[in-house]
């Protein structure tokens, strides 16, 4: 399984959210990210698209980290996993899919959205979770709260998020890192922009320079 702490250095501190209308464009999308300085991208599971995007970059971009996004039960966890997901992302805390990512041996990134959620997930050992939709259920706000009563758990706040407010989120001390969509916008993926996709992601992570 890839360690959490690979999987931060290796996004540079973001985690691009992207829904994909074709397979076809996966490897050039992942290239444009990764020249930009992310190495990691979440392909959600909501178009027919998803699973065959995961797998050509999981095939032919050894060096990208690719997880499957919006992963709601144990059928889409396994497909997944079957196409070559690094990792496995849902927007709340599944057990269904807990269970195939531990049989897997998978890094799963649950979301929770509340006190009790993050109790829930941390209980099951998860100290790396998803807060999700941050800036619905009170954004850097709780996120600092959180903190005080699991000081165990790192966070990474996705929905809502966007270049106003991810330096706001990155600041915090128990987040590394934060996904979201407004990285790849779809027009651009659509229209195969890749050197603005680089060149948009080589301008959000060169203003958090990590260490
Ligand atoms: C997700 O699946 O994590 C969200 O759709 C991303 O949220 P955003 O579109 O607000 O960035």
């Amino acid at each position: 399984m890839i360690d959490v702490s690979t999987f931060v250095a290796k996004s540079g501190g973001v985690v691009p959210v992207i829904t994909l209308n074709s397979a076809d464009v996966a490897p050039d999308l992942a290239d444009a990210l990764h020249e930009g300085g992310c190495g990691v991208l979440e392909i959600t599971l909501r178009t027919p698209a998803a699973l065959g995007a995961i797998q050509k970059i999981a095939e032919d971009r050894p060096g990208i980290m690719v997880g499957a996004g919006t992963v709601l039960t144990d059928q889409d966890a396994e497909a997944s996993v079957a196409a070559g997901a690094d990792f496995l992302v849902s927007p709340g805390f599944s057990t269904a899919v807990h269970e195939v990512a531990s049989a897997t041996d998978t890094l799963y990134l649950p979301g929770v959205a509340t006190v009790t959620e993050a109790m829930t997930a941390f209980s099951r050992g998860y100290t790396f979770q998803k807060l999700f939709p941050a800036e619905v259920v009170g954004g850097a706000a709780l996120i600092r709260a959180l903190g005080s009563v699991l000081p165990e758990v790192r966070f990474c706040p996705t929905g809502g998020i966007d270049a106003d407010n991810y330096l706001d989120y990155l600041a915090l001390s128990n987040v590394d890192v934060v996904g979201g969509s407004w990285l790849t916008p779809g027009d651009l993926v659509d229209a195969g922009k890749w050197a603005l996709v680089t060149q948009q992601t080589r301008e959000v992570l060169e203003q958090y320079p990590r260490s």
